[in-house]
C-alpha cells in the first residue's frame, strides 16, 4: 500500500479497523504501573555487599534500611533490626557513636538487641537473623 493508497483507504475508513483497536487496548488508563524491580522473595532481604547500592554498609557503623529491616555494620559483624519503631511507627536510624538506633519523632532509644532504653515505646524492635556467606547477606524477617 503506498501513501495515497493509505490515505484513500482512510478516508473511507477501511485502515481504521486495524488502527483503532490497537490504539484502545495499548492506553488502558487504570492500568496499573508495572513494578520496575519486584523483589521476588518479599520477607527475604537479600544484600551483595559488592554492590553500590549497599556501599552505606560498607564502612564499620554504616547502615542500611529497606523492607522495614535496619542492617547495620557494628564493625564485629552485621545485625538485622525492625525499623519500625514500636511507639508510633517512626523510621530508628542508628548511632554507632553512641552504639544505639534513635528514633527521630519522639526519642524512643533502642539497643543493638532491640531493647528500649529509653521511652516513650515500651516494646522492643524485631531484631533478626543474618546469615553471610562470603559478600552476601540474607536476612528474614
Ligand atoms: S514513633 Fe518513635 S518515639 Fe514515637
Amino acid at each position: 500500500m503506498n501513501r495515497r493508497e493509505l490515505i484513500r483507504n482512510l478516508a473511507t475508513g477501511s485502515v481504521a479497523l486495524f488502527v483503532v483497536p490497537a490504539v484502545l487496548t495499548s492506553c488502558a488508563k487504570d492500568d496499573p504501573d508495572p513494578d520496575p524491580n519486584p523483589n521476588p522473595n518479599p520477607g527475604v532481604l537479600t544484600i551483595d555487599l559488592t554492590n553500590a547500592k549497599y556501599g552505606s554498609l560498607v564502612p564499620d557503623g554504616g547502615f542500611y534500611v529497606d523492607q522495614g529491616v535496619i542492617v547495620i555494620n557494628t564493625g564485629d559483624g552485621f545485625i538485622a533490626l525492625s525499623s519500625v519503631c514500636t511507639h508510633q511507627g517512626c523510621r530508628v536510624s542508628y548511632n554507632h557513636g553512641n552504639g544505639n538506633l534513635p528514633c527521630p519523632c519522639h526519642g524512643s532509644i533502642f539497643s543493638t538487641t532491640g531493647s528500649v532504653l529509653h521511652g516513650p515505646a515500651n516494646s522492643p524492635l524485631a531484631k533478626y537473623v543474618v546469615v553471610q556467606e562470603g559478600d552476601i547477606l540474607t536476612i528474614v524477617h
